[in-house]
Formats: structure tokens, sequence, C-alpha cells
């Protein structure tokens, strides 16, 4: 009753545990299979913190270093650490679990994207989630500028890979719309919205720097909510439901938006695996309620193109609401 298909992928239920700390291990992706969920996103490979780390570790052993051969040799064999740890872990999933497991994959660089992304490809992944979150903050480079090249990006890591290809994206664009629309074109088979990103604080008292929660509230869906149902009929691509979906209504409302499938983190962190169990008892009993026997048959039901009502998505003030 739940099948779902996202990226060309069988799900069992549109419920996929999205990338991060529940997915960094094969006793807890299998713990997200045995709770219901469709697929898994396995924790992202972070290039920055791979080179950030070898340098560190270069930096401890800058003695024996001395000799450059030495050097390149050191950095490669470390770098080579790292996605062999992510190649195991991939492996033992794909062996353990009969869901999809999609590896996730952040680099800025281009050429390390391809590379490890054709190696996780080698090694069974079902599709890739390109995890990309630029910050603008170079004043000097306009919005286009930015634009142009994360559609680059995504056209160039297209054309190097053949399983799937999903981009997990903030919506800090100035035209989301058209972003997505491009993404469609360089035909990625999904995008994710929307990532939820690290979000800097500052400690009064220590005058430090910190982190804020990295846990979503339930009341953050509204803006993946608005542009899925806003582009969901515009794309041919799978416009996937992510952050601050926290119960099974909140999967129905992304799917009557026209998402085929959700990614959720918080909830889990928050309530346990059993939330993906209880999310999926919402939506059948759900869908018993309203006659609907298969996920297709109640998906986009409320976007833009079907209700030509796109108005009522893009309304930004309160004016007819107060009214
Ligand atoms: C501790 C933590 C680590 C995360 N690590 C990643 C990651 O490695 N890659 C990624 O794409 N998203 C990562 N995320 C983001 C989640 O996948 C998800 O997009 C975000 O939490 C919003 O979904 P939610 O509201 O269901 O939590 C992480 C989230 C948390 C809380």
């Amino acid at each position: 009753m739940l099948n779902t298909e996202y990226l060309g992928l069988k799900l069992k239920s549109p419920v996929i545990v999205s990338s991060g700390p529940l997915t960094q291990n094969a006793v807890s992706l299998k713990k997200c299979e045995e709770a219901g969920a469709g697929a898994v996103v396995l924790k992202s490979i972070f290039e920055e913190q791979i080179e950030s780390d070898v340098s560190a570790e270069m930096e401890k052993n800058a003695e024996f270093l001395q000799h450059s051969s030495a050097e390149g040799f050191f950095e490669e064999s470390s770098k080579n650490y790292y996605i062999d740890r992510y190649m195991k872990l991939l492996t033992a999933a794909k062996k353990e679990l009969s869901i999809p497991v999609i590896a996730s994959i952040s680099a800025m660089r281009m050429d390390s994207w391809i590379e490890y992304a054709k190696r996780f490809e080698a090694c069974g992944a079902d599709a890739i989630e390109l995890n990309y979150y630029p910050i603008a903050s170079d004043a000097s480079v306009p919005g286009s500028e930015v634009d142009e090249k994360a559609i680059e990006f995504a056209e160039i890591a297209r054309k190097n890979i053949s399983v799937p290809l999903s981009i997990k994206i903030g919506y800090k664009y100035s035209s989301l719309a058209n972003i997505i629309r491009s993404f469609d074109k360089a035909g990625i088979d999904g995008a994710v919205l929307f990532n939820r990103f690290f979000r800097p604080d500052i400690d009064t008292e220590t005058l430090e720097f910190t982190a804020s929660s990295p846990s979503s509230s339930p009341d953050e869906y509204g803006e993946a909510l608005r542009w899925i149902g806003l582009m969901s009929g515009e794309v041919k691509m799978d416009l996937c439901g992510n952050t601050g979906i926290h119960d099974g209504n909140t999967v129905v409302k992304m799917i009557l938006a026209g998402a085929p499938a959700v990614e959720i983190c918080t909830a889990i962190v928050k309530k346990g695996f059993s939330v993906i169990g209880e999310m999926n008892s919402f939506i059948e009993d759900w869908m018993k309620r309203h006659g609907y026997s298969s996920i297709n048959e109640f998906k986009g039901l409320l976007a833009q193109e079907k209700t030509g009502e796109g108005y009522k998505w893009e309304r930004t003030q309160f004016l007819k609401t107060i009214n």
C-alpha cells in the first residue's frame, strides 16, 4: 500500500532516513530497515573534513615527512583511509539491508566528488546524493555566478556516474524555481528540499562561537512544502521533502504537494526508530479513511499545476488570512 518510486528506485515506504547520525554505522542502518524505512542515505563523506584531518595529521608527522614524495604518499594514503572506511560501511549496508542504500557526498571540488562517487558506485550504491551547500559569502560574486556553478557541478556529476543522482540543497537561492528547473534539465533524478545547515551561535558569557541545536522543530517544514507544491508539477525529477517532518501527517502533506518520498532525521533522534512505523501506520490509516489504495493516487493532488491555485503556495504575506 505504501509503495512508492523515488529516483527510479522502488521503495516500500515513502519514509527515508536522511544522511546523519542514524546512518553512520551498520547496526543503526539495520534498525532503520527493521523499523520500516523505505531507504537510507548514509552519513555524508565530507571532503573538507578529510582535508582538515589529513593536514592535522601531516603537521603532527612533519618531521618524518620532509621528503616531498613521502608527504604526497602520506597525504594520498590518509585520504584513502577515509574513503575505504566509507566503502566498508556501504558494502556492509548493501550486504545486510534489502532496502536501497544511497551514498552521500559533500565535496566542493569536482574532481574529488567524481572520484568518491565512482568508487561508491562500484561498491553497489543504489543512488548518490550530492550534498551541495555553498555559503555565498563572497560579496564580489553575483548570485548568477553562484547558481551557474551549482548547475555546472550538477551537470558534470550527472555525466560522470550512471546510478540515479539526487541533489540536496538549501533554500537560499535568488530563484529557487529556476535552479530546480535547471537541475531537472541537467538530468538530475531528484532534489531533496531542503537541507538544514549548521547554524552558528554565540555564548555571551565565554564570548565564543558555538553551534545552535542541530535538531529541527516540527514547524520548520513549511518551506519544503511550499517549493514542492510549486515545482513538483513542473519538473520530471522527484522532489523529496526534508526538514521539520516529525509525524505521519506531515508526510501526507508532502505527498499531497507532490513528493514521492521524504527524508527524516530529528524525529528519529527525538522519538526513536519506532517513529518510522508510526508514520507508516498513520499514512495507511489516512489512506484508508480517504479511499486511496496507493501513494500515486494522491501524490501531487494539491500541487499548483493540479489545483491552479499557485497563488496560495506563493502568498508570502498574511493579508488574506487576517481578513
Ligand atoms: C547531527 C546531524 C548530522 C547530520 N549530518 C548530515 C550529513 O552528514 N549529511 C547531510 O546531508 N545531512 C546531514 N544532516 C542533516 C539531516 O540529514 C537533515 O537534512 C536535517 O536534520 C533536517 O531533517 P530533520 O528535520 O528531519 O532533522 C545532519 C543532521 C544532524 C542533526
